[in-house]
């Protein structure tokens, strides 16, 4: 019987679950220690200043994006070659999403296209690039037009935890880093979770009232807001987590180099570009290829798990489509759901499963 390879695998170790027991026996289940010494662990592996624990990365883009200024009527610049989360908190603010075209080689924001949005979108009022299958954006380019157009600038980080771009962590790029704790994540808190960085006082501040009814430090009710905190037993699982990420991060980062000495010589295969500025930390593993479907069915059939990310580009979802007066034509982000797959990939991938996984690939292609 041939051997499976499952897409991702969660690490949950004795010391994990030991950190869970003692947070959930300590009765502090929230605005306990631990949240706060798990924002503080995040913000100095972020180097950032502070750091905003919540309970989704949705609700960390949401409350960036809040946090920074953006309402009704505003308008902010999107890639929409992204999961559903880096644009939908737009539209829950009663903003309109710009959607702009990606990079086909890094499949982040375009710098020209994204200028270009900016030159014609008068409300605009920010920016969110997005770190996508853990390949930092091009933030000098982004920055650039930030700068001209007067925008800020939350980084959609949910995919990019420990990732750098020249030297300097995801998460202290812009004004506010997004990221999210969602299971299959580069580092997770044992269930939902989020968080956002800042070096500015400000920002943090408006995020923390917004995530616990709108109270300041004396506890008052000082503007609207709703319920988006992280609970200390999540906190306590990340703290944990934490503490791997960076060895788990060179074990995916191993994995990507064996898949990359291994298809280098299937032509028909472009495998991901890693700008040499960034150090890349893949989240996901995703190829291209013409024959996407059927290079997929195969390697179902040889129960070696895949994904595709993402099926249906952010524009022209149902949802999104159903709130905008009209959608843009993104020729580069339409034509890559066609042909993206995602290949296993996990810290704790092993040399065999990858070299399974490239055998098929080059079965497939060398019986064609
Ligand atoms: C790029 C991106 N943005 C936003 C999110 C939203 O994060 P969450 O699922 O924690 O709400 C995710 C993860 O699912 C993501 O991958």
């Amino acid at each position: 019987m041939t051997e499976s390879v499952a897409f991702t695998d969660i690490k949950v170790d004795d010391e994990m679950v030991a950190r869970v027991e003692e947070a959930l026996r300590s009765g502090r289940f929230v605005k306990g220690p631990l949240v706060e010494q798990f924002e503080a662990a995040f913000a100095d592996a972020c180097d950032a200043e502070h750091a905003v624990a919540v309970n989704s990365g949705t609700d960390a883009i949401y409350l960036a994006l809040k946090s920074v200024g953006v309402g009704e009527g505003d308008q902010v610049i999107v890639p929409a070659h992204t999961f559903f989360a880096s644009a939908s908190p737009i539209l829950e603010l009663g903003a309109e999403p710009v959607f702009v075209d990606v990079d086909p080689l890094t499949y982040t924001v375009d710098v020209d296209h994204l200028g270009r949005a900016a030159e014609r979108s008068e409300d605009a009022e920010a920016i969110v690039p997005v770190h996508l299958y853990g390949h930092p954006a091009d933030m000098k380019g982004i920055r650039r037009v930030a700068r001209r157009h007067d925008l800020a600038v939350v980084e959609d980080s949910c995919q990019a935890h420990g990732a750098t771009y020249e030297g300097q962590p995801t998460g202290s790029l812009g004004d506010v880093g997004c990221f999210s704790f969602y299971p299959s994540k580069n580092m997770t808190v044992g269930g939902d979770g989020g968080i956002l960085t800042t070096d500015d006082a400000e920002i943090a501040r408006r995020a923390r009232e917004y995530r616990n009814h709108g109270r300041n430090d004396d506890g008052e009710h000082v503007r609207l807001g709703l319920n988006h905190r992280m609970d200390d037993v999540s906190a306590a699982f990340g703290l944990e987590q934490l503490s791997h990420l960076a060895d788990w991060n060179a074990g995916r980062q191993r994995a990507a180099e064996r898949y990359r000495d291994r298809l280098e010589s299937v032509t028909a295969v472009r495998l991901p570009t890693e700008r040499d500025d960034v150090d890349h930390v893949y989240h996901l593993f995703v190829i291209q290829s013409d024959e996407r479907d059927e290079l997929r069915d195969h390697l179902e059939s040889q129960g070696i798990d895949t994904g595709i990310h993402y099926e249906t580009p952010v524009h022209q979802t149902e949802a999104i489509r159903a709130e905008m007066a009209s959608v843009p034509t993104l020729p580069r982000t339409e034509r890559l759901v066609d042909r993206i797959l995602s290949l296993p990939m996990h810290p704790r991938i092993t040399d065999a499963e990858v070299d399974r996984v490239c055998d098929e690939i080059e079965r497939f292609y060398g019986e064609r």
